[in-house]
């Protein structure tokens, strides 16, 4: 069985809401491991969202599986993330998710399937799931260094370089964005430069696989405690304090939350629909969830998207040794492309 076949499979199949047969352009494969395969389907007809878990025999026999194991679900997830998971947190996670179909009431993980697969809750449970295997930990400034190279090498060279040209904005990615306090330490910063210098534009994209922290990210209001890492002029300059004192909360203004825009990508995906050409790639403190050959073939495709002369940076305990990349090293975790 290949992608195309399971497709056309599916595509003889009915929505479970209203009845429909799916189109084939409306189904990708998430993941398969053996004959079992995890696949997202979009009803044209009444647009409802949902996984089907299915057994595919090789002669096209077709088994519709909505209750999993933990062990199965554990599984789905590292797959589709491409977050590893060595034993013991697969432990771990499975502990979470027996955590969660306690939260939601649910009388067991048969039940939790049931939601995720026949009432088509994955999206909104995706979150819980990469949750029980990730971290969204983020903080503005974090790796401080990074921050200072950027806007005393990295921008100088594009402001004076042969790359600046007053139609061309300055293009930036945060990959793995969670919470949003990356690309809005880059939207601050950059900001800054431009009331001051003047002269160029932004571009600054940010990603996140899941759809719980880039709403977060959208909202840009984060716990004032995070204010901590950043600078006082800032902070003055950027951030609103929330008019209820008991909320201990700020929101960044809106001349910084318009500078980023926000969207989905699974960094597993083969292709990441992002323009080529960008100046500087954050993709820091999630290449360590992934396997070697994972976290190679995600930096392959994130230098397809840096223009010659681009920057990479990662985060301070990941590391691009032994790797096969059009790159190098200019700073601690920072590369550029070559070319
Ligand atoms: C620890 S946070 C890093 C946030 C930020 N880059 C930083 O350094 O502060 C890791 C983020 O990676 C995201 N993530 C995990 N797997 C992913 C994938 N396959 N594609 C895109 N994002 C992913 C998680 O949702 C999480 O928000």
């Amino acid at each position: 069985m290949d992608d195309r076949m399971v497709k056309e499979l599916m595509a003889t199949v009915n929505c479970a809401v209203c009845g429909r047969r799916y189109d084939a352009d409306n189904i990708s494969i998430l993941y398969h491991q053996d004959e079992l395969w995890f696949i997202s389907v979009t009803c044209e007809s009444c647009h409802t969202k949902g996984l089907v878990a299915a057994l595919i025999k090789a002669s096209g026999e077709t088994q519709f599986v909505t209750d999993l194991t933990e062990a199965e679900l554990a599984r789905f997830i590292e797959g589709y993330s491409g977050i590893r998971m060595p034993p013991t947190k697969k432990t771990m996670v499975e502990g979470r998710l027996r955590r969660r179909v306690r939260a939601l009431g649910l009388s067991g993980l048969q039940q939790y399937c049931q939601l995720l697969f026949d009432q088509h809750l994955l999206d909104q449970e995706f979150i819980h799931l990469i949750d029980a295997v990730s971290t969204n930990k983020t903080e503005f400034f974090r790796e401080e260094q990074h921050f200072h190279l950027l806007m005393e090498q990295v921008v100088p060279d594009f402001l004076n370089g042969g790359q600046r040209s007053t139609d061309r904005p300055l293009k930036l990615w945060s990959a793995a964005c969670s919470t949003g306090a990356e690309p809005y330490t880059l939207a601050m910063l950059l900001e800054d430069l431009r009331q001051r210098v003047g002269g160029f534009s932004l571009s600054i994209f940010a990603t996140d696989i899941c759809t719980e922290v880039l709403a977060k990210a959208k909202a840009a209001i984060f716990p004032d405690d995070m204010l901590d890492s950043v600078p006082m002029e800032l902070r003055r300059r950027y951030f609103m304090r929330s008019r209820d004192p008991d909320a201990h909360t700020v929101r960044l203004v809106p001349a910084i939350r318009q500078a980023v825009r926000f969207g989905r990508l699974n960094l597993m995906d083969e292709s990441y629909g992002m323009p080529q050409d960008m100046d500087v790639i954050f993709c820091r403190n999630t290449l360590i969830y992934f396997d070697r050959e994972r976290q190679q073939a995600v930096l392959e495709r994130l230098c397809r998207h840096l223009r010659p002369g681009g920057y990479l940076f990662i985060g301070h305990s990941e590391t691009t040794a032994g790797m096969d990349l059009p790159i190098r090293q200019v700073g601690p975790s920072v590369f550029t492309k070559i070319g």
